[in-house]
C-alpha cells in the first residue's frame, strides 16, 4: 500500500519537534479526519535554515510532514512557497489515491509559517505577496476518494 519511502519517513521522520525560537509558525488541520500539523521555520537572509514540525495524524501525514521539511530546508522563501502537494507525493514515490489529500497539510502549514514570518517582520515580498493573495494557498482540500 505505501511505498518504501513513505514507510522510511513514517518510521524515522526527519525534523520532528517544536522550535522555541522559531521565526514563523503555521498550523493547519483537516476538519474531516481531525489531523493537525504545525510547522516551525527559522529564517536567515531569506533562507529557511531550520525547520521542524509536530503532527497529530495518520501514517501519510507523518511521512508527508517529514518530507516537506526535507524539501524546504535550505531553500529560499520564494522557492519553498512553490513546493506543491505533487512535489511531496513524487518525492515519496507516490501515495495511495485515498491518502493523497494528506499531503495538503504539509504544504499549507509551510506556506502559513512563511506568511507568519513575513507578517511578524512586516516584510513585503511582492512575489510571495501575490501568491498569497490567492487564498487557495491556505485551503486544505477535503475531497476524498
Ligand atoms: S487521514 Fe487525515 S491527514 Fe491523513
Amino acid at each position: 500500500m505505501y511505498s518504501e519511502k513513505v514507510m522510511e519517513h513514517f518510521r524515522c521522520p526527519q525534523n520532528v519537534g517544536s522550535m522555541e525560537d522559531a521565526d514563523g509558525e503555521g498550523t493547519v488541520g483537516d476538519p474531516n479526519c481531525g489531523d493537525s500539523l504545525t510547522i516551525y521555520v527559522k529564517v536567515q537572509a531569506g533562507i529557511i535554515t531550520r525547520i521542524s514540525f509536530l503532527v497529530f495524524g495518520c501514517t501519510a501525514s507523518i511521512a508527508t510532514s517529514s518530507m516537506i521539511t526535507v524539501l524546504a530546508k535550505g531553500k529560499s522563501l520564494d522557492e519553498a512557497i512553490k513546493i506543491t502537494e505533487q512535489d511531496v507525493i513524487d518525492c515519496l514515490d507516490g501515495l495511495p489515491e485515498n491518502k493523497q489529500h494528506c499531503s495538503n497539510l504539509g504544504v499549507s502549514a509551510l506556506r502559513k509559517a512563511i506568511y507568519n514570518y513575513l507578517e511578524k517582520r512586516d516584510i513585503s515580498n511582492p512575489q510571495i505577496g501575490n501568491e498569497f493573495s490567492s487564498k487557495s494557498y491556505f485551503t486544505v482540500k477535503t475531497i476524498r476518494v
